[in-house]
């Protein structure tokens, strides 16, 4: 990711604002010592900085588009303990952004700008899980009660239609999320076998990542066998595999904050029994069905609404039900949500598909029952000629799938 890529970002937004209205993105918590830090994902779409103690602020009026960020200033006796901040140079080579000032002159700064804006978009909400305990939360409340007259508002709401439309940088970010995705759920087709515990499969994707720099999850992995796959989040992937089961990956690296969110199910043993073959095949066919139908200009409800008519009549072949109402007992998700810097990204799960989108495409049929269950899962790029699955290099058909995992 590059800073044109930034400044391009800042001049949409400011294409977006009215007059009178103010931006203001506030870093994250600064991590406990022990975990690494995790950038709030709009200032990091908005800037590239991935510091704590950082801001964005953005103001329009009139025809002036003011544009600025603090960082944190180097504490020469601390260095020792955490190294050096980053400079103002730095920042401003990684985010294209002039002024940039220290994080302690942040209340002196900001005073002129919150006295004259109208509205204040930002990155907090006060409905968030422990709100109370983050300092940002703080910090917005103590402008709402020193600036009465400002109206607060979430930046989610103007920067969604945004983030929603992938530019190049993020396309090829998402694609390298896949690929070594791909390469960590392949080498798990072929190197697990029964009497291995869940984490050992999740053990071999996260080596192929590492190994290859890529060092974070976009989301807690999946690794379910048996009846765990029928557990929508099931995440203690810590059960035995056992002989003839299905296992189910839900898994996505994280390249440059870009979530991939892959998933397959595939025979452990290498060779679907044949009621494992007829679930799997059922969704398989809905799934590729689905992907046909995105392109510009169709709605995700529409998606949606297609899946549950295509399962219903899979789950009736299946003996499963007799009455197509009844499908929410063993499919009760949705069909596609969109994908980016959030696994689960920005973007109304009922939108209308424009090009740029990034999207799931991820039916299942899940019959705790029978200790099966079945989601395929593949990201899709929505272009002007109709889509391109960037994950199509992944293995899911059938006769592949026992190939990889009977070592053929
Ligand atoms: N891994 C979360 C999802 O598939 O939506
Ligand atoms: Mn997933
Ligand atoms: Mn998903």
């Amino acid at each position: 990711m590059k800073k044109e890529d930034f400044i391009e970002r800042r001049k949409k937004l400011f294409e977006k604002m009215n007059d009178n209205e103010l931006v203001i993105l506030l870093s994250r918590e600064e991590s406990e010592l022990y975990l690494r830090f995790n950038q709030d994902k709009n200032l990091f779409y908005m800037t590239g900085l991935e510091t704590p103690k950082t801001v964005l602020v953005m103001f329009k009026k009139g025809e002036i588009e003011t544009t600025f960020a603090f960082i944190e200033r180097n504490v020469p006796e601390r260095v020792v303990w955490y190294g050096e901040k980053m400079k103002k140079s730095e920042a401003t080579e990684i985010s294209g952004i002039e002024t940039i000032y220290f994080y302690d002159e942040l209340n002196a700064v900001l005073h002129y700008y919150l006295s004259v804006a109208e509205n204040v978009y930002v990155n907090y909400e006060t409905s968030e899980p422990f709100a109370s305990k983050s300092n940002a939360l703080v910090y917005i409340n103590e402008l709402r009660n020193n600036y009465p007259n400002l109206k607060f508002k979430q930046f989610n709401k103007i920067i969604s239609s945004l983030r929603s439309v992938k530019d190049d940088s993020e396309i090829e970010e998402l694609q390298k999320a896949i690929d070594i995705t791909g390469a960590g759920i392949e080498r798990i087709m072929k190197d697990s076998k029964p009497g291995m515990y869940e984490y050992q499969l999740e053990s071999m994707l996260y080596d192929t990542m590492l190994s290859n720099g890529y060092r974070e999850w976009g989301f807690t992995p999946i690794i379910a066998q048996g009846k765990n796959a029928a557990t929508l989040h099931y995440s203690a992937n810590n059960t035995l595999i056992e002989e003839n089961k299905l296992v189910l990956l839900d898994v996505g690296a994280s390249s440059s904050n870009y979530s991939a969110d892959i998933s397959r199910t595939f025979p452990v043993t290498g060779k679907f029994t044949e009621r494992q073959k007829d679930v799997y095949s059922a969704v398989l066919f809905v799934q590729k069905t689905i992907i046909n139908m995105v392109k510009p200009g169709i709605s995700m409800k529409e998606l949606n609404e297609e899946t549950a008519k295509l399962i219903s009549k899979e789950l009736i072949k299946l003996g499963l039900i007799t009455d197509e109402k009844d499908y929410k007992k063993y499919y009760m998700h949705s069909v596609s949500h969109h994908l980016g810097l959030d696994t689960h990204d920005l973007g109304s799960r009922t939108s209308v598909l424009e090009v740029g989108n990034v999207i799931t495409v991820e039916p299942g049929i899940y019959i705790p029952e029978e200790e099966i269950g079945v989601r395929i899962e593949d990201d899709v790029l929505v272009t002007e000629a109709g889509h391109t699955v960037l994950s199509e290099s992944i293995p899911k058909e059938i006769e592949d799938l026992e190939n990889l995992a009977s070592g053929k």
